[in-house]
């Protein structure tokens, strides 16, 4: 079969420091083309050199057999390529059709034809399988709708070739199954399409061939159905890894101290359901659901960002009001949360700035953390996260999206929480950090804080959990502990209809 889309020597640098090396890479029509490697190893950025929004310092690039020199991310789209990128840039305030035909809407006489748009939206939500008004404005719809219709925009937009980087980092399980079906149909009418992502059940599951980055380079291509998983990990690491085996951590058991945070019949309207919920030093409360059951609203208010409007919190037995972050960062509570591109890192700010930056709010602007105090923390979470590349003047934006999450991670570490909420710590985590971070946790549990991990990965949850709250439509439904804990049994309460419990 004829290449659709062929790369030969790419290279690329940013400031003198070279981040693809002659990168080769082919791709054909009708295959599902997994990209893969490490957090920085660069395939984002080949993505963004092929589909026009980065240059390329040297190399070629033939689309069709013709080189195509794509000046802009426009340009890819009339040449046939469509993406979309790690961070998905939509506007929120804007309506899904408005979105799905941004810069393209159907005029007559130079006028928008709104209800042909809004047709034509339609048509296209349902043959994505989408559940969403056009009329609606997309900052309505939860990050997972977003992504598909960031995704049905692209596929329409694009004719040939498709690029998606970490398209399902936000997706439940069976979204993911509504994605892959839709990449699916693609696949079997020609298209040619590149999937970069962590999950690697899921390369097994889709993709027809995989390329590896490895610092840069490409290190290998091949057919999926001739690379075992052990050697496709060897391949990304350069190392062999051995692989979470979902096996229970025994030191996981919850201490025998009583619960210094407590929250009674803690709940808000339209939100979550009150629910019990107590936290002791030295233990890790899992939170398993599916999305939308509750759990990034759970860890909202836990932190303050939304207020509850029923029940309780106390922390060492004394009430406490948490009507902001700001309250709950005072009584020593840190939040890792999901979204880190709208909630977490600030672009411009220095790799370092980014770190301290929430023990400066708990310190408070006016006593600014002295440089050798910034200096010292930044040094050692960047070593103990092995944040790449370990310069923290860089400001952050420069950073791979996999190194700007252990850098959220960093500054939540650096206020030395009591309670420690963390939110997906391990998405977009490539597997070897990914190992790291399920110790780190361990280790923190160990050193007697408090930590509660929402988590889409069970097995993750299972290792490291001393006890499990599942919820299912927003209500707390279950709490697993001992030897009830297992994957089975997460999956059996996530099941569970909460309104019925
Ligand atoms: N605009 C930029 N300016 C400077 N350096 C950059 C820029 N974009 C990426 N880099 C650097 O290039 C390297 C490769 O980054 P890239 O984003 O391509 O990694 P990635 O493989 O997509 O990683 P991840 O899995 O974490 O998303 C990293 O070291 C990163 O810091
Ligand atoms: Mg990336």
């Amino acid at each position: 079969m004829d290449a659709v889309l062929t790369a030969r020597g790419i290279d690329k640098a940013f400031f003198g420091v070279k981040v693809l090396d002659g990168v080769d890479f082919d791709l054909h029509g009708g295959e599902i083309h997994a990209l893969l490697g490490e957090n920085g190893a660069g395939k984002s950025t080949l993505v963004k050199i092929l589909t026009g929004a980065y240059r390329r310092d040297a190399g070629t690039m033939q689309l069709g057999g013709i080189s195509v020199e794509p000046r802009s991310v426009a340009e890819a789209q009339d040449l046939g390529i469509g993406t979309v990128y790690q961070e998905v840039n939509l506007l929120e305030n804007l309506t899904v059709a408005e979105n799905l035909y941004l810069g393209r809407q159907p005029r007559r006489y130079g006028l928008i034809r709104r209800a042909r748009m809004r047709d034509d939206a339609r048509a296209l939500l349902t043959r994505y399988g989408i559940d969403a008004d056009p009329d609606e404005t997309l900052a309505h719809y939860p990050v997972a709708v977003r992504q598909i219709i960031a995704i049905a925009r692209a596929v329409d937009l694009s004719g040939k070739v498709l690029f998606l980087d970490e398209p399902t980092a936000s997706l439940d399980a069976r979204e993911v199954q509504a994605l892959f079906t839709v990449l699916r149909q693609l696949r079997a009418q020609g298209m040619a399409i590149v999937i970069i992502t962590h999950f690697l059940e899921q390369v097994y599951q889709i993709a027809d061939r995989v390329t590896v980055l490895r610092n840069g380079r490409m290190v290998g291509s091949r057919a999926i159905a001739d690379l075992p998983r052990r050697d496709l990990v060897a391949l990304m690491l350069g190392r062999e890894l051995a692989e979470a085996t979902g096996q229970r951590d025994p030191d996981a058991t919850p201490p025998d101290t009583p619960a210094a945070f407590r929250f009674q019949g803690y709940g808000k309207r339209g939100s979550i359901a009150p629910f019990d919920l107590d936290i002791r030093p030295g233990e890790v409360v899992g939170i398993a659901g599916l999305l939308g059951s509750g759990r990034t609203e759970t860890a909202r208010l836990l932190f303050g960002i939304d207020r509850a409007d029923s029940g309780q919190a106390t922390v060492d037995g004394q009430p406490v009001t948490l009507t902001s972050p700001e309250d709950a960062i005072r009584l020593g509570f840190g939040m890792c949360p999901e979204e880190r591109k709208s909630d977490g890192i600030v672009g411009d700010l220095s790799l370092r700035q980014n770190i301290v930056l929430a023990l400066q709010a708990r310190r408070g602007w006016a006593h600014p953390v002295p440089r050798r105090e910034a200096d010292a923390l930044a040094e050692r979470y960047i070593k103990a996260l092995d944040i790449r590349p370990p310069d923290p003047n860089r400001p952050i934006k420069f950073l791979s999206g996999g190194n700007q999450q252990k850098a959220i991670l960093a500054r939540w570490l650096a206020t030395d929480p009591r309670l420690l909420i963390l939110d997906e710590p391990t998405r977009g985590i490539d597997i070897g950090a990914h190992a790291e971070i399920i110790n780190l946790i361990a280790r923190l549990r160990a050193d007697g804080m408090a930590l509660v991990v929402i988590s889409s990965e069970i097995e993750e949850l299972v290792a490291y959990s001393s006890r499990i709250v599942v919820l299912s439509d927003r209500h707390h439904v279950r709490e697993l502990r001992g030897d009830q804990i297992n994957a089975q049994a997460i999956v059996d309460a996530m099941a569970q209809p909460g309104a019925a419990a």
